[in-house]
């Protein structure tokens, strides 16, 4: 069996990916055990391994933060961009495929979405740029590296980066019996990063051609939208506001539409995530947040 070396395996699709890549073929890699900022232990960690892929999940994406300050938007390119660019180079002169996580915020300043894989990109934010940035270096680097696009990811690990995710926040503040407010105009196609897994273990296994896919859950709706969905789902009432990314003044401009249409997974067979509303139910289940 081929080995896979994933690299931060303990954020929350790391630890999705985990357990459903094929264990015995498995190397995950924490950023304790390899930072990917660091060329030398990269290029000793493919030679320890001899992988046949090495799927990266490692980002800095504290989106606003990399947006107001020099040193987050400095670490965001160390990471997103300069780091994977390397880690493509490494992995060519190895022959081994490197299958790169990415982001639906490389789009949002062109028309609005569905964008399908080569719609022009056109980030809004510095994340944004520094992710662009990632995915050029990937694809320079060789023909055969895969870049996979994903939005609104939600996990049972929660991101260490951000400090949970969306829904767990969603349900502190409700439980809080704080009053919410939530943006409604913006839209995009949130992903539980249980399904997305599943998806990237199917993609490696397909031994695909090279370039960009996109793999989210089906459909779209806003930010508002899924909150509301979040507390229908688990039996919640707190007073739920929409409101607009302009009276809510983020730091970082954020995408108005940016779901992405999954055309080439579909086009090379295989199965299409279900609907974001079944996987965030889904979610609640395995979170214990609703009854199993
Ligand atoms: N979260 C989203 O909404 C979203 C949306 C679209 C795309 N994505 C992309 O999907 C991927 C996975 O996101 P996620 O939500 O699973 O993120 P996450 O939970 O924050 O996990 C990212 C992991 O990367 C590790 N890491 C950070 N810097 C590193 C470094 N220099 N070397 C090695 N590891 C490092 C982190 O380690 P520590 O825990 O030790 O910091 C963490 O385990 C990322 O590429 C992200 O850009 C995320």
């Amino acid at each position: 069996m081929h080995r896979i070396l994933l690299l931060g395996a303990s954020g929350q699709l790391g630890t999705d990916l985990r357990r459903v890549l094929p264990a015995p073929a498995l190397v995950p890699l924490t950023r304790g055990e390899l930072d990917v900022t660091d060329p030398d232990a990269v290029a000793r960690a493919l030679e320890a391994h001899r992988p046949a892929w090495v799927v990266n999940t490692a980002a800095f994406h504290r989106v606003d933060d990399i947006e107001r300050d020099e040193a987050s938007a400095r670490m965001a390119f160390a990471v997103n961009a300069e780091a994977v660019g390397a880690l493509a180079r490494a992995c060519e002169r190895r022959r081994t495929r490197l299958l790169s996580l990415s982001t639906d915020y490389v789009f949002g300043g062109g028309p609005p979405g569905p964008y399908a894989e080569e719609a022009p990109p056109f980030p809004v934010n510095t994340y944004g740029r520094s992710k662009l940035e990632g995915e050029r270096l990937v694809r320079a680097a060789g023909p055969d590296h895969v870049v996979v696009r994903s939005s609104g990811l939600y996990g049972v690990a929660g991101s260490s980066g951000k400090g949970g995710n969306f829904v767990e926040t969603m349900l502190r503040l409700a439980r809080a019996g704080r009053d919410i407010t939530v943006v409604d105009d913006q839209i995009l196609g949130p992903t539980y990063t249980a399904d997305l897994a599943a998806a990237i273990a199917r993609l490696v296994a397909a031994d695909p051609p090279g370039g960009i896919y996109h793999l989210t859950n089906a459909g779209a709706c806003s930010w508002f939208e899924f909150s509301h969905r979040i507390f229908a789902l688990a039996g919640l009432k707190p007073k739920l506001e929409p409101t607009t990314s302009t009276a809510y003044r983020a730091p970082a401009r954020r995408p108005a539409h940016s779901v992405l249409a999954n055309t080439r997974a579909a086009a090379l067979g295989l199965p299409p995530l279900r609907p974001w509303p079944e996987a965030l139910e889904a979610y609640l289940r395995a979170k214990g947040h609703i009854a199993a």
